[in-house]
Protein backbone atom coordinates (compact mmCIF):
# COMPACT_ATOMS: atom_id res chain seq x y z
CA UNK A 1 0.00 0.00 0.00
CA UNK A 2 0.94 3.14 -0.89
CA UNK A 3 2.52 4.96 2.07
CA UNK A 4 0.75 7.88 3.78
CA UNK A 5 3.40 11.40 4.55
CA UNK A 6 3.25 12.71 7.82
CA UNK A 7 4.24 16.57 9.45
CA UNK A 8 4.94 16.22 12.90
CA UNK A 9 4.07 19.54 14.97
CA UNK A 10 5.12 19.90 17.85
CA UNK A 11 8.86 18.21 19.00
CA UNK A 12 8.67 18.10 22.83
CA UNK A 13 9.02 15.33 25.43
CA UNK A 14 6.29 12.76 23.45
CA UNK A 15 7.50 13.64 19.95
CA UNK A 16 9.93 10.72 20.41
CA UNK A 17 7.63 8.27 21.23
CA UNK A 18 5.51 9.34 18.26
CA UNK A 19 8.96 9.47 15.95
CA UNK A 20 10.48 5.94 17.23
CA UNK A 21 6.68 3.82 16.34
CA UNK A 22 5.19 5.69 13.37
CA UNK A 23 9.22 3.52 12.25
CA UNK A 24 7.18 0.47 12.46
CA UNK A 25 4.44 0.83 10.99
CA UNK A 26 4.50 0.06 7.09
CA UNK A 27 2.15 2.73 6.02
CA UNK A 28 3.89 5.99 7.74
CA UNK A 29 6.01 7.87 6.44
CA UNK A 30 7.20 10.86 9.14
CA UNK A 31 8.78 13.76 6.34
CA UNK A 32 9.18 17.02 8.45
CA UNK A 33 8.45 18.29 12.17
CA UNK A 34 7.78 21.96 13.31
CA UNK A 35 8.03 23.35 16.41
CA UNK A 36 7.38 26.97 17.59
CA UNK A 37 11.04 26.87 18.45
CA UNK A 38 13.22 25.81 15.09
CA UNK A 39 15.95 24.69 17.49
CA UNK A 40 13.96 22.35 19.01
CA UNK A 41 12.19 21.17 15.79
CA UNK A 42 16.11 20.92 14.22
CA UNK A 43 17.21 18.96 16.91
CA UNK A 44 14.75 16.17 16.42
CA UNK A 45 15.05 16.38 12.54
CA UNK A 46 18.80 15.59 13.01
CA UNK A 47 18.13 13.02 15.42
CA UNK A 48 15.24 10.75 12.87
CA UNK A 49 16.42 12.03 9.57
CA UNK A 50 13.78 13.79 8.80
CA UNK A 51 13.53 17.35 7.65
CA UNK A 52 12.93 20.84 10.16
CA UNK A 53 10.82 23.07 8.82
CA UNK A 54 8.52 26.26 9.59
CA UNK A 55 4.81 25.16 10.52
CA UNK A 56 3.37 27.29 7.40
CA UNK A 57 6.07 25.09 5.41
CA UNK A 58 4.47 22.19 6.45
CA UNK A 59 0.85 23.50 5.90
CA UNK A 60 1.89 24.37 2.53
CA UNK A 61 3.64 20.79 1.83
CA UNK A 62 1.59 19.28 -0.90
CA UNK A 63 3.30 15.91 -0.22
CA UNK A 64 1.75 15.70 3.58
CA UNK A 65 -1.67 13.93 4.25
CA UNK A 66 -1.60 13.64 7.84
CA UNK A 67 -0.26 16.52 10.12
CA UNK A 68 0.28 14.73 14.30
CA UNK A 69 -0.18 17.60 16.33
CA UNK A 70 2.03 17.14 19.23
CA UNK A 71 1.49 20.78 21.12
CA UNK A 72 -0.12 21.57 24.28
CA UNK A 73 -3.09 20.96 25.01
CA UNK A 74 -4.07 24.51 24.99
CA UNK A 75 -2.95 25.04 21.54
CA UNK A 76 -4.37 21.67 20.14
CA UNK A 77 -8.07 22.93 18.84
CA UNK A 78 -6.38 26.15 17.06
CA UNK A 79 -2.95 23.92 15.55
CA UNK A 80 -5.60 20.88 14.20
CA UNK A 81 -8.01 23.78 12.89
CA UNK A 82 -4.75 25.18 10.84
CA UNK A 83 -3.92 22.07 9.52
CA UNK A 84 -7.75 21.43 8.63
CA UNK A 85 -7.69 25.06 6.93
CA UNK A 86 -4.25 23.83 5.17
CA UNK A 87 -6.78 20.89 3.48
CA UNK A 88 -4.33 17.85 5.71
CA UNK A 89 -5.67 15.23 7.90
CA UNK A 90 -4.79 15.53 11.27
CA UNK A 91 -3.92 13.63 14.35
CA UNK A 92 -3.61 14.96 17.60
CA UNK A 93 -2.16 14.71 21.10
CA UNK A 94 -5.00 14.35 23.62
CA UNK A 95 -7.20 16.23 24.77
CA UNK A 96 -8.72 17.17 21.75
CA UNK A 97 -9.62 20.61 22.71
CA UNK A 98 -9.85 22.22 26.42
CA UNK A 99 -13.53 22.78 26.33
CA UNK A 100 -16.32 20.90 24.26
CA UNK A 101 -16.80 24.03 22.25
CA UNK A 102 -13.54 24.30 21.13
CA UNK A 103 -13.42 20.38 20.50
CA UNK A 104 -16.47 20.60 18.63
CA UNK A 105 -15.56 23.35 16.21
CA UNK A 106 -12.59 21.16 14.91
CA UNK A 107 -15.22 18.16 14.53
CA UNK A 108 -17.50 20.14 12.63
CA UNK A 109 -14.68 21.86 10.34
CA UNK A 110 -13.69 18.55 9.58
CA UNK A 111 -16.25 16.83 8.81
CA UNK A 112 -17.89 19.80 6.51
CA UNK A 113 -14.83 19.75 4.63
CA UNK A 114 -14.87 15.94 4.26
CA UNK A 115 -10.85 15.39 6.17
CA UNK A 116 -10.64 13.09 9.33
CA UNK A 117 -9.63 13.95 12.32
CA UNK A 118 -7.62 11.07 14.94
CA UNK A 119 -6.64 12.00 18.40
CA UNK A 120 -4.39 10.33 21.26
CA UNK A 121 -5.24 7.99 23.17
CA UNK A 122 -4.43 4.94 21.13
CA UNK A 123 -3.32 2.81 24.08
CA UNK A 124 -6.68 1.18 24.11
CA UNK A 125 -5.19 -0.80 20.73
CA UNK A 126 -2.68 -2.17 22.66
CA UNK A 127 -3.19 -5.98 23.35
CA UNK A 128 -3.76 -5.14 26.91
CA UNK A 129 -6.98 -3.37 26.34
CA UNK A 130 -7.55 -5.16 23.11
CA UNK A 131 -7.89 -8.43 25.52
CA UNK A 132 -10.28 -6.93 27.84
CA UNK A 133 -12.77 -6.12 25.35
CA UNK A 134 -12.18 -9.73 23.75
CA UNK A 135 -12.72 -10.81 27.37
CA UNK A 136 -16.66 -8.49 27.24
CA UNK A 137 -17.73 -9.39 23.67
CA UNK A 138 -16.91 -12.68 23.95
CA UNK A 139 -19.12 -12.74 27.32
CA UNK A 140 -16.45 -13.91 30.07
CA UNK A 141 -18.13 -11.62 32.46
CA UNK A 142 -21.77 -11.20 31.49
CA UNK A 143 -23.86 -8.79 30.76
CA UNK A 144 -21.18 -5.31 32.58
CA UNK A 145 -23.08 -3.92 35.01
CA UNK A 146 -20.95 -1.07 36.57
CA UNK A 147 -17.15 -0.51 36.97
CA UNK A 148 -14.43 1.58 38.59
CA UNK A 149 -11.65 4.20 37.32
CA UNK A 150 -9.43 5.10 39.69
CA UNK A 151 -6.66 8.02 38.58
CA UNK A 152 -4.90 8.79 41.58
CA UNK A 153 -1.66 10.50 42.18
CA UNK A 154 -0.15 13.68 44.29
CA UNK A 155 0.83 15.94 40.72
CA UNK A 156 3.23 16.11 39.01
CA UNK A 157 4.57 19.67 40.21
CA UNK A 158 7.60 17.39 42.51
CA UNK A 159 9.43 16.42 39.58
CA UNK A 160 8.27 17.83 36.34
CA UNK A 161 10.23 20.88 35.15
CA UNK A 162 7.25 22.89 34.38
CA UNK A 163 4.36 22.07 36.47
CA UNK A 164 2.40 25.24 36.14
CA UNK A 165 0.02 24.64 33.56
CA UNK A 166 -1.37 21.52 35.33
CA UNK A 167 -2.69 24.00 37.74
CA UNK A 168 -4.52 26.06 35.07
CA UNK A 169 -7.64 25.92 33.17
CA UNK A 170 -7.16 23.00 30.91
CA UNK A 171 -5.00 21.03 32.95
CA UNK A 172 -5.57 19.03 36.01
CA UNK A 173 -5.76 15.12 36.64
CA UNK A 174 -8.69 14.79 34.81
CA UNK A 175 -7.74 16.54 31.44
CA UNK A 176 -4.30 14.96 31.64
CA UNK A 177 -4.50 11.34 32.56
CA UNK A 178 -8.32 11.29 32.27
CA UNK A 179 -8.46 10.69 28.75
CA UNK A 180 -6.58 7.24 28.75
CA UNK A 181 -9.66 5.76 31.33
CA UNK A 182 -12.87 7.78 30.04
CA UNK A 183 -11.70 6.64 25.98
CA UNK A 184 -10.81 2.75 27.72
CA UNK A 185 -14.09 2.78 28.92
CA UNK A 186 -15.99 3.69 25.85
CA UNK A 187 -13.55 0.75 24.11
CA UNK A 188 -14.89 -1.66 26.67
CA UNK A 189 -18.56 -0.22 27.24
CA UNK A 190 -19.79 1.70 24.16
CA UNK A 191 -20.55 6.05 24.38
CA UNK A 192 -22.02 7.42 27.42
CA UNK A 193 -25.49 9.13 28.54
CA UNK A 194 -24.89 11.31 31.71
CA UNK A 195 -22.71 11.92 34.84
CA UNK A 196 -23.09 13.19 38.32
CA UNK A 197 -19.98 14.68 39.87
CA UNK A 198 -18.38 16.47 42.90
CA UNK A 199 -15.10 18.13 42.66
CA UNK A 200 -12.24 19.26 44.92
CA UNK A 201 -9.25 21.13 45.58
CA UNK A 202 -6.81 20.26 48.67
CA UNK A 203 -4.47 22.58 48.34
CA UNK A 204 -4.55 26.99 46.88
CA UNK A 205 -0.84 26.39 46.15
CA UNK A 206 1.67 23.77 44.81
CA UNK A 207 5.32 23.63 45.63
CA UNK A 208 7.50 22.79 42.93
CA UNK A 209 10.59 20.00 43.37
CA UNK A 210 12.51 19.94 40.28
CA UNK A 211 15.62 21.21 40.48
CA UNK A 212 16.00 24.31 38.41
CA UNK A 213 12.56 25.40 40.00
CA UNK A 214 12.79 24.07 43.38
CA UNK A 215 10.55 25.95 45.90
CA UNK A 216 8.35 27.86 43.29
CA UNK A 217 4.86 27.88 44.51
CA UNK A 218 2.40 27.53 41.80
CA UNK A 219 -1.36 28.58 42.49
CA UNK A 220 -3.66 26.04 42.07
CA UNK A 221 -6.76 27.75 39.51
CA UNK A 222 -8.78 24.55 39.47
CA UNK A 223 -10.32 21.67 40.89
CA UNK A 224 -7.59 18.85 41.11
CA UNK A 225 -10.37 16.34 42.40
CA UNK A 226 -12.95 14.96 40.67
CA UNK A 227 -15.18 12.20 41.64
CA UNK A 228 -18.25 10.76 40.48
CA UNK A 229 -20.25 8.23 38.39
CA UNK A 230 -20.70 7.87 34.14
CA UNK A 231 -23.72 6.07 33.27
CA UNK A 232 -22.84 4.67 30.22
CA UNK A 233 -25.50 3.72 27.42
CA UNK A 234 -25.75 0.03 27.84
CA UNK A 235 -26.66 0.46 31.62
CA UNK A 236 -23.04 0.25 33.09
CA UNK A 237 -22.54 2.85 36.24
CA UNK A 238 -18.79 3.46 36.74
CA UNK A 239 -17.64 4.93 39.67
CA UNK A 240 -14.76 7.65 38.51
CA UNK A 241 -12.04 9.57 40.36
CA UNK A 242 -9.24 11.56 39.05
CA UNK A 243 -6.91 13.46 41.37
CA UNK A 244 -3.94 15.16 42.28
CA UNK A 245 -4.56 14.95 45.88
CA UNK A 246 -4.02 11.19 46.63
CA UNK A 247 -0.70 9.76 48.05
CA UNK A 248 -1.53 6.28 47.21
CA UNK A 249 -3.95 3.92 47.01
CA UNK A 250 -4.89 0.20 46.44
CA UNK A 251 -6.95 0.25 43.27
CA UNK A 252 -6.51 -1.54 40.19
CA UNK A 253 -6.82 1.63 37.29
CA UNK A 254 -10.06 0.23 36.23
CA UNK A 255 -12.57 -2.66 36.87
CA UNK A 256 -15.10 -3.99 35.07
CA UNK A 257 -17.93 -5.82 36.81
CA UNK A 258 -20.95 -7.74 35.06
CA UNK A 259 -23.53 -10.45 35.63
CA UNK A 260 -21.10 -13.59 35.33
CA UNK A 261 -17.93 -12.03 36.62
CA UNK A 262 -15.05 -8.86 36.73
CA UNK A 263 -12.18 -7.78 34.98
CA UNK A 264 -8.89 -6.37 35.96
CA UNK A 265 -8.21 -3.64 33.33
CA UNK A 266 -4.50 -3.10 33.07
CA UNK A 267 -3.03 0.83 33.03
CA UNK A 268 -5.01 2.61 30.27
CA UNK A 269 -1.94 4.45 30.03
CA UNK A 270 -0.32 1.96 28.42
CA UNK A 271 -0.41 -0.69 25.21
CA UNK A 272 0.11 -4.29 27.68
CA UNK A 273 0.03 -4.89 31.43
CA UNK A 274 -1.78 -7.51 33.33
CA UNK A 275 -4.96 -8.63 32.51
CA UNK A 276 -7.16 -10.62 35.24
CA UNK A 277 -10.76 -12.26 35.32
CA UNK A 278 -13.03 -13.64 38.15
CA UNK A 279 -15.56 -16.13 36.39
CA UNK A 280 -18.30 -16.62 39.25
CA UNK A 281 -16.67 -17.65 42.05
CA UNK A 282 -13.72 -19.23 40.45
CA UNK A 283 -10.22 -17.20 41.87
CA UNK A 284 -8.79 -14.17 39.55
CA UNK A 285 -7.46 -15.24 36.99
CA UNK A 286 -4.25 -13.82 34.75
CA UNK A 287 -5.24 -13.77 31.36
CA UNK A 288 -2.60 -13.77 28.44
CA UNK A 289 -2.50 -11.17 25.71
CA UNK A 290 -5.28 -12.20 22.32
CA UNK A 291 -3.51 -9.59 20.56
CA UNK A 292 -0.03 -7.56 19.83
CA UNK A 293 1.15 -4.51 19.78
CA UNK A 294 2.00 -4.77 23.79
CA UNK A 295 5.30 -1.91 23.59
CA UNK A 296 4.75 1.18 23.36
CA UNK A 297 2.82 2.16 19.90
CA UNK A 298 1.96 5.69 19.80
CA UNK A 299 0.97 6.78 16.23
CA UNK A 300 -0.87 3.44 15.90
CA UNK A 301 -4.26 5.37 15.94
CA UNK A 302 -2.46 7.65 13.05
CA UNK A 303 -1.39 4.28 11.59
CA UNK A 304 -4.82 3.32 11.29
CA UNK A 305 -6.34 6.29 9.99
CA UNK A 306 -3.74 6.14 7.17
CA UNK A 307 -5.73 3.13 6.13
CA UNK A 308 -8.96 4.77 6.40
CA UNK A 309 -7.41 7.40 3.74
CA UNK A 310 -6.12 4.94 1.43
CA UNK A 311 -9.05 1.94 1.65
CA UNK A 312 -12.13 3.73 2.73
CA UNK A 313 -12.39 1.67 5.60
CA UNK A 314 -13.22 2.82 9.22
CA UNK A 315 -10.71 3.85 11.78
CA UNK A 316 -11.23 3.83 15.55
CA UNK A 317 -9.47 7.15 17.43
CA UNK A 318 -11.45 9.00 15.77
CA UNK A 319 -12.42 12.57 16.70
CA UNK A 320 -16.18 11.32 17.56
CA UNK A 321 -14.73 9.63 20.37
CA UNK A 322 -12.71 11.82 21.21
CA UNK A 323 -15.17 14.53 21.30
CA UNK A 324 -17.42 12.63 23.10
CA UNK A 325 -14.39 11.65 25.98
CA UNK A 326 -13.92 15.58 26.46
CA UNK A 327 -17.76 15.88 26.95
CA UNK A 328 -17.62 13.49 29.52
CA UNK A 329 -14.51 14.49 30.99
CA UNK A 330 -15.67 18.54 31.35
CA UNK A 331 -19.17 17.43 32.18
CA UNK A 332 -17.83 16.45 35.52
CA UNK A 333 -17.21 20.03 36.29
CA UNK A 334 -20.34 21.11 34.89
CA UNK A 335 -22.45 18.60 37.34
CA UNK A 336 -20.27 19.55 39.93
CA UNK A 337 -20.93 23.20 39.75
CA UNK A 338 -24.81 23.04 38.65
CA UNK A 339 -25.28 20.06 41.41
CA UNK A 340 -27.35 18.39 38.67
CA UNK A 341 -27.02 15.81 36.37
CA UNK A 342 -25.32 16.23 33.33
CA UNK A 343 -26.84 14.97 30.47
CA UNK A 344 -24.01 14.39 26.97
CA UNK A 345 -25.32 15.87 24.13
CA UNK A 346 -22.47 13.93 21.70
CA UNK A 347 -22.05 10.23 21.29
CA UNK A 348 -19.95 8.16 19.06
CA UNK A 349 -19.38 4.94 17.82
CA UNK A 350 -17.48 2.36 19.90
CA UNK A 351 -14.37 1.47 18.09
CA UNK A 352 -14.24 -1.87 16.31
CA UNK A 353 -11.79 -4.49 18.35
CA UNK A 354 -8.95 -5.17 16.10
CA UNK A 355 -8.13 -8.11 14.10
CA UNK A 356 -5.81 -11.00 16.31
CA UNK A 357 -3.84 -12.50 13.80
CA UNK A 358 -2.10 -9.07 13.02
CA UNK A 359 1.26 -8.68 11.28
CA UNK A 360 3.76 -6.64 13.37
CA UNK A 361 3.58 -3.41 11.45
CA UNK A 362 0.41 -3.99 10.01
CA UNK A 363 -3.41 -3.30 11.16
CA UNK A 364 -4.95 -5.10 8.25
N1 LIG B 1 5.10 14.09 28.02
C1 LIG B 1 4.39 12.98 28.13
O1 LIG B 1 4.81 12.00 28.77
C2 LIG B 1 3.08 12.83 27.41
C3 LIG B 1 2.51 11.58 27.37
C4 LIG B 1 1.35 11.40 26.66
C5 LIG B 1 0.76 12.48 26.05
N2 LIG B 1 1.29 13.72 26.13
C6 LIG B 1 0.59 14.82 25.46
O2 LIG B 1 1.39 15.25 24.37
C7 LIG B 1 1.24 16.66 24.17
C8 LIG B 1 2.59 17.30 24.22
O3 LIG B 1 3.17 17.02 25.47
P1 LIG B 1 4.73 17.21 25.73
O4 LIG B 1 4.98 16.65 27.08
O5 LIG B 1 5.49 16.69 24.55
O6 LIG B 1 4.81 18.80 25.82
P2 LIG B 1 6.09 19.71 25.63
O7 LIG B 1 5.77 21.00 26.29
O8 LIG B 1 7.32 18.97 26.01
O9 LIG B 1 6.16 19.91 24.03
C9 LIG B 1 5.23 20.64 23.28
C10 LIG B 1 5.96 21.26 22.10
O10 LIG B 1 5.00 21.91 21.29
C11 LIG B 1 5.51 23.17 20.88
N3 LIG B 1 4.37 24.04 20.61
C12 LIG B 1 3.48 24.54 21.51
N4 LIG B 1 2.55 25.29 20.89
C13 LIG B 1 2.86 25.26 19.57
C14 LIG B 1 2.27 25.83 18.42
N5 LIG B 1 1.17 26.61 18.50
N6 LIG B 1 2.84 25.59 17.22
C15 LIG B 1 3.96 24.82 17.13
N7 LIG B 1 4.56 24.25 18.19
C16 LIG B 1 4.01 24.46 19.39
C17 LIG B 1 6.37 23.64 22.03
O11 LIG B 1 7.33 24.58 21.61
C18 LIG B 1 6.98 22.32 22.52
O12 LIG B 1 8.23 22.05 21.91
C19 LIG B 1 0.27 17.13 25.27
O13 LIG B 1 -1.02 17.20 24.75
C20 LIG B 1 0.35 16.04 26.32
O14 LIG B 1 -0.86 15.93 27.04
C21 LIG B 1 2.46 13.91 26.77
Amino acid sequence: MEKVKIGVIGCGNISNAYFTAAKKFSILEVISCADLNMETAKAKAEEHKIKAVTVEQMLADPSIDIIINLTIPKAHAEVSLKCLEAGKHVHCEKPLAVTYEEGKKVIDFAKANKLLVGCAPDTFLGGGLQTCRKLIDDGWIGRPLSGTSMFMGRGPEPWHPNPTFFYQHGGGPMLDLGPYYVTALIHLLGPAKRIIAFTGKAFNERVAGAEAIRGMKIPVEIPTHYTGVIEFCNGAQVNMVASFDVYGHGHTPIEIYGTNGSIKVPDPNGFGGQVQVKVGNNDWADVGFTHIYTDNMRSIGAADMAYAIRTGRKYRCTGELALHALEIMTGFEKAASSGKIYELQSTCEQPAPLPMDLIPGLLD
